[in-house]
């Protein structure tokens, strides 16, 4: 094995086609070479969603997709991150770490808290130590996430090496992202210019791994056009073309390059149909396969419980010896 990955995903429902292919697919295609410890995180869904029916609904939707996609427990790790208490325990010793000029920076956290900056939960502030306490808890070496993460995952090196130069160690590995394959931003079917997103209130700008074939093709026939003939690849002046065409040639497993070529005299419509059959064969069966294990909540929790105990036995010891680092007495 080349290294440890970790990488995480938040319970929130409706996984998308920009979470499938920005992050998901990649997690299957690396459990082959790396130990893999995947994590849905609750705590950090905690500092958005108060419903507690809605959270355990949507861990237990999430653990689903991502055992559908082909996330293999007995290969890889696959828990929920309020079951290892590590997590929170590594995030305290990073919170005394960082600097908040560190984190004042964080555009996400500007863009969720929005103008209301004085009404935002600290734990949303705060959110971007915590994911550095979930990587650094397995010392993980590599994080697969698609490009909105980029930020936080520099922040998480930043963190690692603040931790070891304050107390003189080698301790933490500087984890690397993981930023893979074509489709590393979807924009929005609605919307070039958007991130594909859960929180747009447009189903239509979407592609969700629930949905069935006619809903997959219907979105993609409503999907927003232009009327130049052939498909390009050109953000700038067209988006949409552009965002249909990375997903085509993900979806596809080919290079990007190599699909536009074919397309050069191909026209928005027909591209469409060509689009529709291929996300259909391939998204169809992750719904069809979700389906069958969210019917069965407790072979779920079981994959979950056997999860937690495999990452907590990994994370402990860890935890542990930051403790013994930075002086406190074993208890
Ligand atoms: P989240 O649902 O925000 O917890 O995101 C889970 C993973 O999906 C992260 O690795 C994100 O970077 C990735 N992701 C979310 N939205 C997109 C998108 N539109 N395109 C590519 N990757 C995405
Ligand atoms: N913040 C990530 C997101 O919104 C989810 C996440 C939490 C994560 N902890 C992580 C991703 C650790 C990678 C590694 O997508």
């Amino acid at each position: 094995m080349q290294g440890r990955v970790f990488s995480g995903i938040q319970p929130t429902s409706g996984i998308h086609l920009g979470n499938y292919l920005g992050a998901i697919r990649n997690w299957v295609t690396m459990q082959a070479s790396y130990d893999c410890i995947y994590c849905i995180v609750d705590l950090h869904a905690l500092t958005a969603l108060h419903d507690p029916a809605e959270m355990r609904a949507n861990t237990r939707e999430v653990a689903a997709a991502l055992l559908a996609s082909g996330i293999d427990p007995a290969r890889s790790i696959l828990f929920v991150q309020s079951h290892v208490p590590a997590h929170p325990q590594l995030a305290w010793v990073f919170n005394c770490v960082t600097p908040m000029g560190w984190l004042n920076k964080m555009t996400q956290f500007k863009e969720k808290a929005g103008k209301d900056r004085e009404g935002a939960p600290v734990g949303l502030f705060d959110y971007p130590v915590l994911q550095a306490a979930d990587i650094l808890a397995y010392k993980a070496t590599h994080v697969p996430v698609g490009e909105d993460q980029k930020q936080h995952l520099e922040l998480s090196r930043n963190i690692a090496g603040a931790f070891n130069r304050k107390f003189g160690v080698e301790f933490f590995p500087l984890p690397e992202p993981m930023i893979l394959g074509e489709a590393t931003r979807v924009m929005s079917l609605r919307d070039g210019t958007k991130k594909m997103s859960k929180s747009d209130p447009s189903e239509m700008s979407r592609i969700s791994l629930v949905d069935d074939a006619d809903t997959i093709a219907l979105k993609i026939r409503r999907a927003k056009s232009d009327s130049i003939l052939g498909i390009a690849y050109d953000p700038e002046n067209r988006p949409e073309a552009s965002n249909l065409l990375v997903i085509y040639a993900a979806l596809a497993g080919r290079p990007r390059a190599e699909v536009e070529a074919e397309l050069v005299s191909t026209s928005f419509s027909d591209f469409k149909s060509r689009l529709a059959d291929l996300a259909v064969a391939k998204l169809s069966p992750i719904a069809a396969e979700m389906r069958r294990i969210a019917a069965d909540p407790g072979y779920i929790d079981g994959v979950l419980r056997d999860g937690a105990a495999r990452a907590a036995a990994i994370a402990a010891p860890i935890l542990a010896e930051t403790y013994r680092i930075v002086g406190f007495l074993e208890p």
